[in-house]
């Protein structure tokens, strides 16, 4: 038995076919039900006992072996692919839609493109902080709510390594490191431990800005924000600043614009009182220019901040401040540059 295995083994090792039928002759000459393999397997139980184990191996190998002989000569026959395939060089490309900026990036480059024609430059500053430039040099006390674990992300159990909650902590940075005139703005990424809704979320974007010189005053601050809402939102816009309250500038106040969808009719955007907030100001607290070791007899200054999300959604339309996180190409693709 072990050898009529090895001659049939040689015999279709040695086989060629030159068209597919021989090869389908083939296939039943060897490995069909009524092939010499078949046969082979049928004569399996006369082998003695003790040498079933070794001819049982010998012939599933020859099985094997036989097989796949005679695939690899059918698939000599398969149809070749024509050189290039089925490519049609002829056809025209596929266009490439170019890539659109983010809202954000449109409105945060067009918000440094305004101040940038009065003067102020861009810096910027770290998103990871600690308590002093992001509270105690900004004249925060020790006991002000901003603190809480409810409203700020500490990064360790040490309370002094935390999530910027704003970008004022980029004042602190710059001052510390230049003396007067200093005229710059911060763009920049801030977070607060807030539920995330259609109007709030825990990461969102600010710019602030200061402007510190001698003789710096109010009016310069209102002339300047005056100057940069009706290049935002168009020459007719008003402005109008109410007093509030800020740790970090002394007097403060709030800038409403004139609505810009209704023009100062009452719509339900500006819900119908004709006025948007958009930013926080104010002059430079003296405790802030001294904490940064800024003379604060020599020099007075001014600051403000505002939400970058808040601005851009006034300006398309923006009903929800999740769009902004969630990448959905279907509204990315909306905001080619309109500015
Ligand atoms: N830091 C304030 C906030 O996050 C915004 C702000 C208000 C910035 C008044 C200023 C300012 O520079 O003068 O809400």
């Amino acid at each position: 038995m072990l050898d009529k295995i090895k001659a049939l083994q040689q015999e279709i090792e040695n086989v060629t076919a030159s068209t597919p039928e021989e090869v389908e002759m083939l296939r039943i000459k060897y490995i069909s039900k009524k092939g010499s393999i078949s046969q082979l397997f049928a004569d399996f139980k006369n082998v003695p006992d003790n040498q079933k184990k070794e001819v049982g191996k010998e012939l599933n190998l020859l099985k094997v072996f036989a097989v796949d002989r005679i695939n690899k000569l059918r698939e000599g026959f398969m149809a070749k692919e024509p050189e290039g395939g089925d490519t049609d060089v002829t056809r025209p490309g596929e266009p490439f839609r170019p890539g659109t900026r983010h809202p954000l990036s449109l409105v945060k480059n067009e918000i440094i493109r305004i101040f940038g024609r009065l003067g102020f430059t861009v810096a910027e500053g770290p998103e990871i902080e600690d308590d002093w430039h992001v509270f105690s040099a900004l004249n925060f006390p020790p006991e002000h709510p901003a603190r809480d674990m409810q409203d700020t992300f500490f990064i360790s159990r040490n309370p002094d390594v935390l999530l910027r909650t704003h970008t004022s902590s980029v004042q602190i940075r710059v001052m510390e490191r230049t003396q007067p005139p200093i005229r710059a703005i911060f763009p920049g990424r801030v977070f607060r431990n807030e539920a995330i809704s259609a109007r709030s979320h825990c990461i969102f974007h600010q710019v602030e800005g200061l402007y510190v010189d001698e003789n710096v005053s109010f009016a310069d601050l209102k002339q300047t924000l005056l100057y940069f809402a009706r290049e935002l939102f168009g020459e007719n816009t008003r402005i109008r600043l109410r007093p509030s309250y800020f740790p970090f500038t002394e007097p403060s106040a709030e800038m409403d614009v004139s609505c810009s969808i209704c023009g100062g009719k009452g719509c339900n955007v500006c819900k119908y009182s004709g006025w948007l907030e958009i930013l926080g100001c104010g002059m430079v607290d003296p405790n802030v220019l001294e904490a940064c070791n800024i003379d604060s007899n020599k020099y007075t200054g001014f600051a403000f901040g505002m939400g970058i999300e808040r601005i851009t959604m006034l300006r398309y339309g923006i009903k929800d401040i999740r769009h902004f996180f969630e990448n959905d190409i279907r509204f990315l693709r909306q905001f080619e540059s309109t500015f």
